[in-house]
């Protein structure tokens, strides 16, 4: 089965509805910036690459929508001195798509990106993809917002299409770092589910079954939004890779018993010295990779590097609803009253990283250095 997190039909971006798989699979319809932001929010599409190809379909809807709202009627001339007839001109329809001009077009579509911003910090590819899809407005601004609009939804195509190959590129170089037979653990979802396709770690996975390994995968459970119980496992179900779900506590355990032989994980933001952010307790199952040997590889396109920030220190975190950790749904088990966190991301010291795998190949040993070489 091909998933398709995000498609394009009769102009309207659709998103499948990751809060409620896998009980329902379903897909919701959006057809503004705000609209698309309101999706990223509230985790119907999650996964830094997936967040990052919604955001950039998000600025064309706004453009699409923008270009076609028609330029306002004037208000009513004041009547003439002594009675007279109103001025006609007032009267008269906009003309057939001259859009409510290049201002309110402008303005319109700058809100847009600062909506798109403000939905959610850590995942850098959601302020690539805005930088990405700014760039082309800023190359065509004196065109009509039509223009704009269809070039802007075509670079939103190239964005999603784009993704689903490097993902393909990552895949191929990560599965040469597996083992025939392999057990590997991943955390979260970095799956088709969080991507345009084909997903970064489980592409990995995907990438290593196609070359006729048999790999089998074991998936924490990640509290508490639970994307490794709902998401991972029923990627890996759909295609028939052997997986096991554990809860987050059992990964030490699992790895004591010499039943893991790699770790492969995804990333919301890797720092100019390789320091790695992604899904809360990440981080843990790195440093219990240490202490047992095991390699902990971090799949990673290019656009999740974000070369501005030294260091993980710099990462912003976003902190979610207590509601997530009080229970799950409407169930709430935690003891009224109680105070509650939820960061919703840690940061991996680079030291601890075995290698990113990028579409450019792999980085043993992530620095400073070797990730400006990999820009150059
Ligand atoms: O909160 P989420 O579900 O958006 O977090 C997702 C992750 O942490 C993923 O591991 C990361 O985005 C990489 S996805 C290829």
């Amino acid at each position: 089965m091909k998933i398709e997190t995000l498609r394009w039909t009769h102009n309207k971006l659709e998103m499948i509805d990751q809060r409620i798989l896998p009980a329902s699979f379903e897909y919701l319809s959006y057809d503004s910036a705000a609209a698309v932001a309101e999706g990223i929010r509230s985790m119907v599409v999650r996964g830094a690459p997936a967040i990052g190809v919604a955001a950039a379909y998000g600025v064309a809807l706004e453009a699409l929508r923008l270009s076609a709202i028609p330029k306002p009627i004037p208000p009513l001339a004041p009547p003439l001195k002594g009675g007279g007839p109103v001025a006609g001109a007032a009267l008269l329809p906009p003309r057939q798509g001259e859009g409510w001009g290049r201002d309110g077009f402008n303005a319109g579509l700058e809100n847009g990106f600062t909506v798109l911003a403000a939905s959610r910090p850590t995942a850098v590819n959601l302020f690539w993809a805005l930088q990405r899809m700014r760039k082309v407005w800023e190359s065509i601004a004196t065109q009509s917002p039509q223009q704009i609009a269809q070039r802007l939804l075509a670079e939103a195509h190239e964005i999603h299409a784009e993704d689903i190959r490097i993902n393909r590129a990552m895949g191929a170089f990560g599965a040469e770092l597996l083992e025939d037979g392999a057990r590997v653990l991943t955390h979260c979802n970095a799956g088709a589910l969080a991507t345009a396709g084909w997903g970064t770690a489980l592409g990995v996975f995907r990438s290593a079954v196609e070359a006729g390994k048999k790999i089998s995968v074991i998936a924490d459970e990640t509290r508490p939004f639970l994307q490794g119980a709902r998401l991972t496992a029923w990627e890996m179900v759909q295609e028939n890779i052997p997986v096991t779900l554990i809860t987050d506590n059992m990964a030490g355990y699992m790895m004591a018993q010499g039943e893991v032989d790699a770790v492969v994980v995804g990333t919301d933001r890797v720092a100019a010295n390789g320091d790695v952010a992604n899904k809360i307790g990440t981080y843990m199952v790195a440093v219990l990779a240490r202490r047992h040997n095991i390699p902990f590889y971090v799949a990673c396109p290019l656009s999740t590097i974000d070369m501005s920030i030294a260091s993980g220190k710099e990462i912003p975190i976003e902190e979610r609803s207590v509601d997530e950790v009080k229970g799950f749904r409407d169930y709430h088990w935690a003891a009224e009253g109680v105070r509650i966190r939820n960061p919703a991301f840690d940061v991996t010291p680079a030291e601890l990283v075995t290698g990113l795998i990028t579409e450019r190949g792999v980085v043993i040993q992530p620095n400073l250095e070797k990730l400006r070489r990999l820009f150059s």
